[in-house]
C-alpha cells in the first residue's frame, strides 16, 4: 500500500543539483512527488510510494549529491494523493532568468551565479555549457571539496543490473562467512611488533603510503595525543575530538577501499603465474589472495553506492592504482614475506580507521551516518539479519573482514613462501585446537607463529 510524506532537506542544498538528485532517486524507486527550491534555502516537497521506496528515498536525501552538505531532512506522512505522474522539479526557470540577468549586469555575487550555472545545467546542453561552467566555476564559486567537484551532470546510477534477457541475477562467486555479533565486537585494535629488518621497512613503507593517503585523502589527523591513545586503547570509549564528517569519511573510504584491493591481486597473481611457470603446487594460497582482493572490491562498491567520487577523486584512485600495482609488482618478486608484513600493517591501521568510525558513531558525532542503513549489495553479500543493517552494522562487517586481512598477511608473513601449505584453507589433524579458519571464530590479530600452523619440523 502507497505512502506519502513531506519533507524538508536543510543544509547546503540549493544550486548544487539536489532537486536534479531527488528526481533520479525517485525514478528510479518508482516514487512520485515534487521538489522545490524554498525560499528560506532549503528543498521541499513530497513523496508517495511503497514504504520501503520512500524509505530509500529518505536515505538518498539525507546523503545528497556529492555538491551537496546535508544538515537534517525532516519528514512526516500525509493523506496519499491518487493520480500522480513522475517525480517534477520546480522552479529551475527563475533560477535561469536570475543567472543570465546576473551575467548581462554583471552585477552578480560570485556565489549565486555559481549557483544558478550550477542548476542551469541540469537542464540545458551539457557539451555547451561545460566550458561556460568552468570559467564561472573558477571565477564565481571557489572549490569547496576537492574530491567530489563531478556533478554538473546530474548523478548516474552505479553499475545497473545488466540488461541480459535470460539472466535473472549473478550471485557472488565468493560467498561470505557467516559473523556472528559477538565476533564482530570482539574486532580489537592490535599492533605486530616489527622484529626484523624486513618488518622494519615494511612498517616503514606502510607509514609512508599512509601518509601519502591521508593527504591525498583530507584525512584529518587527531590533534589531540591522549585522546589518540585513549582512543586506541578503546575505541568504544576513547574521545577523538577532530571527528571527520560523513562526507569526509566517505571519501577515504572510496579511496582506501581502492588501494586495498590491489596487493591481494597482485600476489595471488604473481602466485599463479609462478606455479605454471615452474609447474609447481602453489598450497592454496591464490585463493585466498584472490578472495581478500574480492572482499575489498566488494567493499568499494558498497560505499559506491551511497557517495558519487567526483573527477579529481577518480583521478587519484587512477593514479594511486598504477603506482600501488607497479610498486606490488616488482616488490613481490623480491621479497613477498615482506610484502605481506607489510598488508598487515596496512590492515592494522584500516581497522583502526573503522574503530574509529564506530566510536564517532557512537559518540553522536556522525548524525547521519547514525540514520543510514546499508544498501541492499551488503545486505546480500554479507547476509546481513534483518534488524542488523544499519551503517553501524556495515562498518562492524567491514572492520572484521579487515581484521582478518591483517590476520592473514602477518600469517602469511610469517611462512616460508615456497613450501608451507596455505594454513587458511588447510583441514587440521586436531580440529578442537585453535587454528586459523575463514570466518573470526578463531582471532589472532598479530597473525599466527609459523611453529603454531605447521607445527615444529
Ligand atoms: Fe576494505
Ligand atoms: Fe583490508
Amino acid at each position: 500500500m502507497s505512502k506519502r510524506i513531506s519533507y524538508k532537506v536543510e543544509g547546503d542544498v540549493q544550486g548544487v543539483n539536489y532537486r536534479a538528485f531527488a528526481v533520479k532517486q525517485a525514478t528510479s524507486l518508482n516514487v512520485t512527488g515534487h521538489a522545490r527550491n524554498a525560499d528560506d534555502g532549503t528543498v521541499e516537497g513530497e513523496a508517495q510510494g511503497e514504504p520501503s521506496a520512500l524509505d530509500k528515498f529518505v536515505q538518498h536525501l539525507q546523503m545528497g549529491p556529492s555538491e551537496a552538505d546535508v544538515k537534517k531532512v525532516d519528514h512526516k506522512e500525509i493523506t496519499v494523493r491518487d493520480g500522480e505522474k513522475g517525480f517534477q522539479s520546480n522552479s529551475y526557470t527563475s533560477n535561469m532568468m536570475n543567472c543570465t540577468r546576473g551575467i548581462t549586469a554583471n552585477a552578480f555575487t560570485k556565489q549565486s551565479a555559481g549557483q544558478a550555472l550550477r542548476s542551469l545545467n541540469g537542464k540545458i546542453n551539457i557539451a555547451a555549457s561545460r566550458p561556460a561552467f568552468i570559467h564561472l566555476q573558477q571565477q564565481c564559486s571557489p572549490p569547496r571539496r576537492q574530491f567530489s567537484t563531478t556533478k554538473v551532470m546530474g548523478i548516474k546510477e552505479f553499475f545497473p543490473a545488466p540488461d541480459a534477457p535470460n539472466i535473472k541475477l549473478t550471485e557472488p562467486a565468493w560467498p561470505h562467512p557467516v559473523y556472528s555479533q559477538e565476533q564482530m565486537e570482539a574486532v580489537a585494535i592490535a599492533h605486530r611488533q616489527a622484529k626484523t629488518w624486513s618488518d622494519w621497512f615494511a612498517l616503514s613503507a606502510m607509514r609512508f603510503l599512509r601518509f601519502g593517503l591521508d593527504v591525498a585523502s583530507g584525512y584529518k589527523p587527531d590533534k589531540h595525543t591522549k585522546d589518540v591513545a585513549a582512543a586506541k586503547k578503546n575505541p568504544q570509549t576513547g574521545v577523538v575530538k577532530s571527528a571527520m564528517t560523513e562526507r569526509q569519511w566517505m571519501i577515504r573510504f572510496i579511496f582506501l577501499e581502492s588501494v586495498a584491493g590491489v596487493p591481494g591481486m597482485v600476489a595471488g597473481m604473481l602466485r599463479h603465474l609462478h606455479s605454471m611457470r615452474r609447474m609447481k603446487r602453489d598450497n592454496g594460497w591464490i585463493e585466498t589472495l584472490l578472495e581478500e582482493s574480492y572482499n575489498e572490491r566488494m567493499h568499494l562498491l558498497t560505499f559506491m553506492k551511497m557517495a558519487e567520487p567526483g573527477w579529481f577523486l577518480r583521478l587519484m584512485v587512477l593514479g594511486a592504482q598504477g603506482v600501488f600495482f607497479n610498486g606490488m609488482f616488482l616488490f613481490y618478486l623480491v621479497s613477498p614475506k615482506t610484502c605481506h608484513r607489510f598488508v598487515g600493517y596496512l590492515e592494522e591501521e584500516a581497522v583502526y580507521t573503522y574503530s574509529r568510525v564506530l566510536s564517532d558513531i557512537d559518540a553522536g558525532k556522525l548524525p547521519m551516518f547514525s540514520q543510514m542503513q546499508a544498501p541492499d549489495i551488503a545486505v546480500k553479500y554479507w547476509n546481513m539479519p534483518e534488524d542488523h543493517r544499519s551503517m553501524r552494522d556495515l562498518i562492524l562487517y567491514i572492520r572484521a573482514d579487515e581484521s582478518k586481512h591483517r590476520e592473514v598477511n602477518h600469517t602469511l608473513g610469517n611462512l616460508d613462501q615456497k613450501n608451507d601449505p596455505n594454513p587458511y584453507n588447510s583441514k587440521y589433524k586436531d580440529e578442537s585446537q585453535p587454528h586459523p579458519v575463514k570466518d573470526i571464530a578463531f582471532q589472532n590479530p598479530t597473525g599466527w607463529e609459523r611453529e603454531d600452523v605447521i607445527g615444529k619440523q
